[in-house]
């Protein structure tokens, strides 16, 4: 069987990464994300100027960079977990062109959660591996369990930039959930259990799709 192509999406804080390392486990594909990507390379200059401004404001990096990034990372894969992208219609239509997709998944999260999520998530400076203060926490506070590197809160994870993300997630993503729900190609999945519990149904529909 070729690896699963997976598209996940959800607003910021669903756990679209959390679920995509479930993937990468399960099936040893890659984790194609273009925050993660984007993060790496906060301060590249391209003709748009930098990532970090657009980054650190809640908005979205221009399409040209991301497009890029998806597109060279996608060119060598089978299967792949997709995470963060694409994040509005034009970037849907140009992901239509480059691959074609086993399952496009949709976590769905309220509010009032997503703000909790995200404001006490913190990430391993060393390992990237996610953490939440409260629903992940670590066994010693502050130190990653997998490489003891230091925990960081993310620059988008404050109070204001996060009710920004989610506004920019209504106003540009929630066309492109629709676009995928119209073409009768969208799954939606209940992202408010325990991070197991997700899992569990997440990877029913992958094993449904492929
Ligand atoms: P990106 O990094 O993609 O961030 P995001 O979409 O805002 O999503 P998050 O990473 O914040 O959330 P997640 O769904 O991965 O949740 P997680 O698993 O961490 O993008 C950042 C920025 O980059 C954008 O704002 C934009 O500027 C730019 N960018 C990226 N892609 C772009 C694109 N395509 N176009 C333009 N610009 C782009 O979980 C969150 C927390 O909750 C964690 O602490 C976790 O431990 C916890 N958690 C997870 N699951 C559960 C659960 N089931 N129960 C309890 N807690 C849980
Ligand atoms: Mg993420």
């Amino acid at each position: 069987m070729s690896q699963p192509k997976v598209l996940l999406l959800g607003p910021p804080g669903a756990g679209k990464g959390t679920q995509s390392s479930n993937v990468v486990d399960e099936y040893g594909v890659d984790h194609v994300t273009t925050g993660d990507a984007l993060r790496a390379n906060k301060d590249m200059e391209t003709d748009h100027g930098t990532p970090r401004e657009y980054m650190e404001a809640g908005e979205l990096v221009p399409d040209p960079v991301v497009d890029e990034i998806v597109r060279a990372a996608l060119e060598d894969t089978d299967g792949f977990a997709l995470d963060g992208y694409p994040r509005n219609l034009s970037q849907a239509e140009y992901l239509d062109d480059i691959t074609d997709l086993d399952l496009v998944a949709l976590l769905e999260v309220d509010r009032e959660e997503l703000m909790a999520r995200l404001t006490g998530r913190r990430i391993c400076d060393g390992c990237g591996s996610n953490y939440h203060v409260e629903f992940n926490p670590p066994e010693e506070s502050g130190v990653c369990d997998g490489c003891g590197g230091e925990l960081i809160q993310r620059d988008d994870d404050d109070d204001e930039t996060v009710r920004e993300r989610l506004d920019v997630f209504d106003e540009n993503t929630q066309p492109v959930v629709d676009y995928y729900d119209d073409e009768g190609e969208l799954v939606r999945i209940d992202g408010h259990g325990t991070p197991d519990e997700v899992w569990e149904a997440l990877h029913e529909e992958i094993e449904a799709a492929t």
